[in-house]
């Protein structure tokens, strides 16, 4: 076996992570996991993983929740997009392989949401088939090791870091190896500030020898696009008016208040307006200022104007548009800056 893979495995064995999925590694945890970790935090997955198995504890019982359910179970987990086709993939799994993730690659690839990470990390992880499972963290592990330049999603990047992987892989053994990498690149070779005085393979590594651990992969941070919302709370009584967004897309299938982006120039207040319009063709009112405040998603920086508006004509009421009592928005997926925006309005309100 190879030096740095033998050191690695020998650490994983006195270092791993005591994480849920790693448990009881079977197909659906490993595939539910890795869709989590695709864009959340290990931490953040952590604390919900089992409640989702709880929610959910098989393929079938994903494949016959309900839309709603779902993105419910999945709200502050982010990137909306991934629950969608995780239930989309369950009912295809129901449909066409009997309940059963497939082993075969093309078959999962065909999977919505099952990219070539994951379908790896699946094969590797509940399969035990010798494949190696590169995601940014394990790239950015091979790129130091190798003092490769780039940035882990070029293609030639990626390339040079599978065959390196493949390279050093053990036979019958490429689960503890990728997870023995996933662990190692969280908390040794991070991606800043490694901790290579507490490093095993500083020997093997390329970018240490040459002073390159700090800037090798090299940095591309996009920076947070502004937006500024302005939307419209209708009250009666108890009850919110609230609406759904279309399936695709951001926040795809979740519910907001309705408003939309203020516009250059544009009167904050004018937006809702012009909004509530647009969107549910009925001229509104602006009674008063509700709240403002700033809000933060991944690729977002949303400054958010709240206000209570009355309108004179019927609001519509159909499958995406409706009155819903104050305490039951809890059983409503929103994007968080709503759900910030209901907890101001209760306590406005007092209720
Ligand atoms: N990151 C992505 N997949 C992971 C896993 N299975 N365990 C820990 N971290 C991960």
């Amino acid at each position: 076996m190879d030096n740095f893979t033998k050191q690695l495995l020998s650490w994983y064995e006195a270092q791993k992570r005591d994480l849920p999925w790693r448990r009881e590694p079977t197909p659906y945890r490993v595939w539910i996991s890795e869709v989590m970790l695709q864009q959340t935090t290990v931490p953040a997955v952590a604390g919900r993983f089992e409640k989702w198995m709880a929610r959910f504890p098989c393929i079938k019982s994903l494949a016959a929740a309900g839309e709603r359910d779902v993105l419910l179970e999945w709200e502050g987990l982010g990137y909306y997009q991934r629950a969608a086709r995780l239930h989309a993939a369950a009912r295809s799994i129901v449909s066409e392989h009997d309940g059963q993730l497939p082993q075969d690659e093309q078959l999962l690839r065909r999977l919505p949401g099952i990219g070539p990470y994951i379908a790896s990390a699946i094969r590797s992880l509940a399969f035990g088939k010798d494949t190696v499972a590169v995601d940014v963290n394990v790239c950015r592990v091979f790129m130091r090791l190798l003092a490769l330049e780039g940035a882990p999603g070029e293609s030639r990047v990626r390339r040079t870091v599978e065959n390196a992987a493949y390279g050093i892989l053990p036979a019958g053994d490429s689960s503890r190896f990728n997870q023995a990498l996933m662990d190692f690149g969280s908390i040794i070779c991070r991606a800043s500030r490694p901790e290579c005085d507490r490093c095993f393979a500083v020997a093997n590594c390329r970018a240490f020898q040459e002073g390159l651990q700090n800037d090798i992969p090299g940095k591309r941070r996009k920076k947070l696009e502004e937006i500024e919302t302005a939307v419209a709370v209708f009250l009666d009584g108890d009850s919110v008016y609230i609406q759904k967004r279309p399936r695709d897309g951001l926040f795809g299938g979740m519910w907001e208040f309705p408003g939309g982006k203020v516009k250059e120039k544009e009167p904050v207040s004018g937006a809702v307006v012009r909004e509530v319009a647009e969107e549910l063709r009925v001229g509104c009112r602006v009674r008063e200022k509700v709240t403002s405040f700033v809000h933060f998603y991944t690729r977002y920086k949303v400054t958010l104007h709240a206000f209570l508006c009355s309108c004179e004509d019927d609001l519509p009421l159909d499958d995406e548009h409706r009155w819903v009592e104050v305490k039951s928005l809890s059983r409503y997926p929103m994007p968080s800056a709503n759900r910030k925006l209901i907890e101001r309005i209760r306590r406005r309100s007092g209720t």
